[in-house]
């Protein structure tokens, strides 16, 4: 595993991305697995690969492209990241908050985190949309491990609103004036990336987890940190293991992903118009 993330680094990185973008922010947003396609959709785009942004892990998997963008969305002005980095891939938990951090030095004050997820409760489907409400953080880490850097915010962060309930009811207005059907539920990480076995999908269905993942709860902890609201979307993209009697892989996560894509992009653009007319 690399090292913890320092405030050095995160200033070298920041230094560099101010200069790309000159224009207020007004959200962020992360696209997991196969929904990088809203990226596509942002005007007066500025697009800067992870690899060119010091400091920054590269990210390795397939649907997961790296990339930073600012540009804008029906004419708000967002930083998009285009693919995430991984606790799996080898990064120490704070490494994976760089590009979160890097949004709220940038002067994001809303962060929408997505995911790819798969069902833990029976009753969700594959092609659903789940907004997070919360989430149990299984992976064995934290993304605040290591020396408490003052600058990031309180060393013991506040978790009881996680997922903003202002967000959230945006999220469900959207979904209610645009017909999109949304599930709600709790996300529960694992470090992967083995998927589960079907004696840990029955775990974390005990536990009261809705939807299980690899991603997203170290972000939403920075995002915590630096004082940032957090939607999360996940995308029910399979049954968690042992539900139906069928093998897990990434083949059927990104071909769900490109069925709903719709749905979730008018979704996302829906929440941003909200946040914009606050
Ligand atoms: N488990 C963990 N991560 C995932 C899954 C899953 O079933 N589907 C997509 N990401």
């Amino acid at each position: 595993m690399n090292s913890p993330l320092t405030q050095q680094e995160l200033q070298e990185a920041y230094e560099f991305l101010s200069k790309k973008a000159d224009f207020p922010l007004q959200a962020g947003i992360i696209l997991g697995s196969g929904l990088g396609d809203l990226a596509d959709l942002l005007e007066r785009k500025i697009s800067v690969p992870f690899h060119e942004i010091p400091h920054f892990p590269a990210s390795g998997v397939a649907g997961h492209k790296g990339v930073f963008h600012f540009g804008f969305l029906d004419n708000v002005a967002v930083a998009v990241m285009q693919g995430r980095v991984h606790y799996y891939e080898g990064n120490h938990p704070s490494r994976v908050t760089i590009g979160v951090r890097l949004m709220a030095l940038l002067g994001v004050r809303s962060l929408i985190v997505t995911n790819a997820a798969g069902a833990v409760n029976p009753n969700f489907k594959p092609g659903d949309l789940m907004l997070i409400t919360d989430h149990l953080n299984l992976t064995g880490a934290n993304a605040l491990l290591g020396a408490h850097v003052p600058e990031w915010g309180e060393r013991f962060v506040d978790m009881s609103e996680a997922y903003s309930l202002q967000l959230l009811s945006y999220a469900r207005e959207v979904g209610e004036a645009g017909n999109i059907i949304l599930q709600e539920g709790v996300y529960c990480a694992m470090s992967g990336p083995t998927y589960e076995t079907p004696a840990e999908v029955r775990m974390i269905q005990r536990l009261g987890g809705d939807a299980v993942g690899m991603s997203t709860v170290y972000e939403v902890m920075a995002a915590r940190q630096m004082d940032m609201r957090v939607l999360g979307v996940s995308l029910i993209s399979n049954m968690g293991a042992g539900i139906l009697q069928q093998p897990l892989n990434h083949e059927e996560v990104m071909e769900t992903a490109a069925r709903r894509k719709t749905d979730f992009i008018n979704l996302i653009r829906g929440v941003i118009f909200l946040i914009d007319k606050e």
